[in-house]
């Protein structure tokens, strides 16, 4: 498969940077996000179907299908030097799915990890939140004891505003960053 036919059809714009293709993802990567959240150490901190295979694929592709508002979705990311190996995706989208709130979310395959290839991504998504679409703030909730993903909302500028509970009962530090602060 070729590199351009991978990202067409998502509708958001490219989001490269030095080391990265950042592209809308598509359903050609669903079977690469499948893999990746199989993995247990990716989802150590994060709720969702992993466990069911016929739920878990409904899911991701629910999310790859679903309409987001203008500039809002999925990226999928893809190393320069290896334009072949999915490395995960970064995300943003209405908190819970609703809204009024903008969540940004990581997600690496494990071998990607430590590179700062997340807060690179992380960082090209924050620029397009506040330039392209115009959001007055982007905000992320954490599960507390997941040191990685917090450390890359702290690399990209985001402050630590608060604790909340997910509805699992989890305790997460919500993290914000806003137009003005950058
Ligand atoms: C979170 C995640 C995306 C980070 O990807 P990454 O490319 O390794 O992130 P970066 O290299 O940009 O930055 C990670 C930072 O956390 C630090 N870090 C990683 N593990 C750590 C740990 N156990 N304790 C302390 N710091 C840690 C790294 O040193 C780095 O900080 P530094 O640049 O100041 O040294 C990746 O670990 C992942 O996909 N995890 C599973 C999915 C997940 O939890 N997503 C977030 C859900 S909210």
């Amino acid at each position: 498969m070729s590199f351009d036919s991978i990202r067409e059809g998502s509708g958001l714009p490219a989001l490269d940077t030095p080391r990265l293709f950042i592209r809308g993802r598509t359903l050609a990567e669903l079977e690469s996000c499948l893999v990746m959240d199989r993995d247990p150490e990716v989802t150590r901190f994060i709720k969702g179907p992993w466990g069911d295979p016929v739920v878990h694929r409904r899911f991701v592709e629910f999310r790859i299908n679903r309409a987001y508002p203008p500039g809002l979705g999925y990226w999928s990311i893809w190393e320069r030097s290896a334009p072949d190996v999915f490395v995960g995706w970064v995300m943003l989208i209405p908190d819970h799915g609703v809204g009024p709130d903008v969540e940004i979310g990581w997600r690496l395959v494990r071998t990607a990890w430590g590179r700062g290839l997340a807060s690179e991504a992380a960082r090209a998504l924050v620029q397009h939140a506040f330039q392209t679409v115009r959001l007055a703030r982007v905000i992320a909730d954490i599960d507390a004891r997941n040191t990685a993903s917090r450390r890359v909302a702290e690399k990209i500028g985001m402050r630590l505003v608060g604790m909340v509970d997910d509805e699992g009962g989890a305790s997460c530090a919500r993290y914000r960053v806003e137009r003005g602060d950058r």
